[in-house]
């Protein structure tokens, strides 16, 4: 057994559905279900008994204590948390409640019960953190890409936050012994995203006739992962990582968000020549820059190549149209998660442009 923390988010969503496709172990999943997380991406486990979810809230020390003592994990995936950068910007409290208060309750009750272990069991747990490139700040054109041991500069609320939960998750192991992993992961795109990040908002605005925002010049750049491949590099790190150490997980392929919305906009053209809004592109807009935007990332996985043998696979331009082709196939999905709450943050935030 499993204990994973948002896997009913998007990354968190896809490692469950990948981990029951392949292992006998099964999971218990809990997740607030704040806006982006969404039990339509579990429908397909409905009656599967090696699936057991519970809504509730890792700042519950409680529940969190009571689910490890009747489900004795042999590990724990630590994804809930509060994701967008943006989001965070307007107001940073939830992300220091869930990322950092949150992290900290579940990191003490799970020294609680890892203490109480046996020896056998004690020496084979694992607390894997899953965290974010963005714990490293921005980098230069000339400047070197991220490795594990790169200075933590953070730039956002969200960074902040995720930056002290991982300073957290290494107190814990340096002074309690628990044996904790951390991951670094850049950008990941599948199915499954909150149509607030920016792959699937520009598919689904595209789709839509309305405009593609770009934030600034368009010219920051991000490292784009699928998301399967963040699962099979999180199995690895949990298998074979060690504890205390860091892993940079990520593509190496550097894109401009600008390239990257037109890749998007030609195989929506290939997939849907008949649509009225062809040459998608044609939707692209600029508008205003978000405050503190990170100019680019640009990740060192040489560590998870040379110790895990785990190294991306970079079929990139396949894995965008299956996942355009997957948002497209999916338009229940995405008209349901596109509820309330979702018009609330657009309305805020793209208030000018739309
Ligand atoms: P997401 O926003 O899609 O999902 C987050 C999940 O956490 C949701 O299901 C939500 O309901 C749940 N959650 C939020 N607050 C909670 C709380 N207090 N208690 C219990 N559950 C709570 O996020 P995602 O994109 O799937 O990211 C998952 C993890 O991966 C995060 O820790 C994020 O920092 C990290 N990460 C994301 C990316 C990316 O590109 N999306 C890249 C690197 C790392
Ligand atoms: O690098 C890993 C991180 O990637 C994760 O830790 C975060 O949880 C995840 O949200 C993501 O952060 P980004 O800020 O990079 O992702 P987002 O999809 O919000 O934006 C990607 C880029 O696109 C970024 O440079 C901002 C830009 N953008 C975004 C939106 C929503 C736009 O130009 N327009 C938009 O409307």
């Amino acid at each position: 057994m499993i204990f994973v923390t948002g896997g009913a988010g998007f990354i968190g969503s896809n490692f469950v559905l990948n981990w029951l496709k392949e292992e006998t172990n099964s999971i218990i999943n809990l997740d607030k279900l704040i806006y982006s997380g969404n039990l339509l991406n579990l429908k397909s486990l409905k009656n599967n008994p090696l699936h057991i979810f519970v809504q509730g809230d890792i700042q519950d020390r409680a529940l969190i204590r009571k689910l490890l003592n009747q489900y004795k994990p042999q590990a724990i995936v630590h994804f809930a948390a509060e994701t967008h950068v943006d989001r965070s910007i307007y107001d940073p409290t939830p992300f220091i409640q869930t990322n950092v208060i949150g992290t900290l309750h579940l990191l003490q009750e799970t020294l609680d019960y890892w203490k109480n272990l046996n020896e056998h069991s004690k020496n084979h747990f694992r607390f894997l953190h899953v965290s974010t490139d963005e714990v490293y700040g921005s980098l230069r054109q000339q400047d070197e890409p991220f490795k594990e041991t790169s200075r933590y500069a953070p730039n956002s609320p969200y960074s902040a936050s995720k930056a002290a939960s991982d300073h957290l998750v290494r107190a814990f192991h340096n002074t309690y012994g628990l044996p904790t992993l951390i991951t670094h992961c850049s950008n990941n795109y599948g199915p499954f995203q909150f149509p607030e990040k920016l792959v699937p908002l520009m598919i689904i605005n595209a789709t839509q006739g309305k405009i593609l925002p770009i934030y600034g010049d368009g010219l920051n750049i991000r490292n784009w992962l699928y998301v399967n491949e963040h699962y099979e590099a999180l199995c690895l790190v949990l298998s074979k990582g060690k504890p205390g150490e860091h892993y940079n997980i990520g593509s190496e392929t550097e894109i401009t968000n600008m390239d990257l919305v037109h890749t998007i906009c030609s195989i929506l053209d290939d997939l849907k020549p008949n649509s009225p809004y062809v040459p998608h592109a044609s939707l692209i807009q600029f508008i205003k820059d978000r405050p503190g935007h990170d100019r680019r990332y640009s990740i060192d996985c040489s560590k998870m190549r040379q110790e895990l043998g785990w190294k991306p696979k970079e079929n990139f331009k396949a894995n965008f149209h299956k996942t355009i082709e997957w948002y497209l196939n999916n338009m229940t999905w995405v008209e349901k998660v596109m509820s309330g709450e979702y018009r609330k943050w657009i309305q805020l935030h793209y208030k000018e442009t739309s």
